[in-house]
């Protein structure tokens, strides 16, 4: 099998990897605003998408650069990418494929960016597992029901301990041995719990303790992500993130105080991750965003302000 070490590591960007075995946890919603985020703190971001089936993400990105362009709006976009995944008939064929794609995408972002963002499809995969072995921080959104945190385990039916450790956790530590090993690089896995009732709820409470039982036996950060909102799913079309700078113009309609709210519980979860964001960057973005907000019109260039 080819080693993940030919990708020649180590990469100079930070590499985050969305992951979870079950679909629809909410990697690629987060990986838009984790990017976003990235992207608004003046981080140069190159994002890569790995669900080549579905391209949720690439879509995301794609639907925000025509809305751009359609409105003349400002919104920041990130160098992107979507791998193919490989065809053939033998396995060890299409992962050749695969694992030249994905390098050719990595290896063309990784110098010249401080972030890449890699989202995953909701099943296992060579890709799959091979960006799972990259990482430096992987965020792994576990919506907040008992058939989602069995992905991660088992719970005793009683006691409601943790009784088993399930695959896509089995995979998960072999990824980061494989990175140990390989250039003693650690990886900073944080569960995020995502579409969490706004309500306080036995079931919020009876997973909480669960996901915290098995952070401590599997080594994982778990940090709340976003709660159940509307607005999350409404973005979609526009390629906006509840980050943007949302009015008429933009929404279409008037924000309103879930809007606000998930901004701030967006920021939070941002915060939380400890993302080595680099402070020129920050700077740097903060001149831009005076200087427009002097000028009204937007920087065409990336490096104008640059130190
Ligand atoms: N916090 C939230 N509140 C409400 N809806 C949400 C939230 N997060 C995600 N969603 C919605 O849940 C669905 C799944 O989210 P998303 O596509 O991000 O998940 P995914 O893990 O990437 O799925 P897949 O495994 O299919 O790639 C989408 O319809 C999305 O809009
Ligand atoms: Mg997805």
């Amino acid at each position: 099998m080819l080693m993940q070490a030919e990708l020649g590591r180590p990469f100079s960007a930070h590499v985050i990897v969305l992951g979870n075995e079950k679909g629809g946890s909410g990697k690629s919603t987060t990986a838009m605003h984790v990017a976003v985020a990235l992207l608004q703190a003046g981080q140069r971001v190159a994002t890569i998408d790995l669900d080549s089936r579905q391209k949720s993400f690439s879509h995301y990105i794609e639907n925000r650069r025509e809305w751009a362009a359609r409105t003349g709006i400002k919104l920041e976009i990130p160098v992107h990418y979507c791998v193919a995944r490989g065809s053939g008939m033998r396995l060890d064929e299409i992962e050749a494929q695969e694992f030249a794609a994905f390098a050719q995408a990595v290896s063309s972002v990784e110098q010249s960016h401080d972030f890449v963002v890699i989202d995953t499809p909701g099943n296992d995969s060579y890709m799959m597992r091979l960006a799972h072995s990259m990482a430096d921080t992987l965020i792994t959104p576990l919506n907040d029901s008992f058939v989602d945190f069995d992905v991660l385990g088992t719970i005793d039916p009683i006691s409601f301990e943790v009784a088993g450790v399930s695959h896509y956790a089995e995979m998960v530590r072999e990824a980061r041995r494989q990175r140990r090993l390989v250039d003693g690089g650690l990886t900073d896995w944080v569960v995020v719990r995502n579409r969490l009732s706004t309500l306080g709820s036995r079931n919020r409470r009876l997973v909480g303790e669960g996901v915290d039982a098995l952070a401590k036996q599997l080594g994982f950060r778990t940090v709340d992500g976003f709660a159940e909102r509307v607005v999350y799913r409404e973005f979609f079309p526009r390629g906006l993130t509840a980050l943007d700078d949302l009015n008429e113009d933009t929404l279409g309609l008037r924000p309103n105080s879930s809007h606000v709210t998930a901004r701030d519980e967006v920021k939070v979860l941002i915060d939380a991750l400890r993302l080595p964001i680099d402070e020129r960057g920050k700077r740097r973005a903060a001149a831009r965003a005076e200087w427009i907000a002097a000028t009204g019109k937007p920087l065409d260039t990336y490096d104008l302000l640059a130190d």
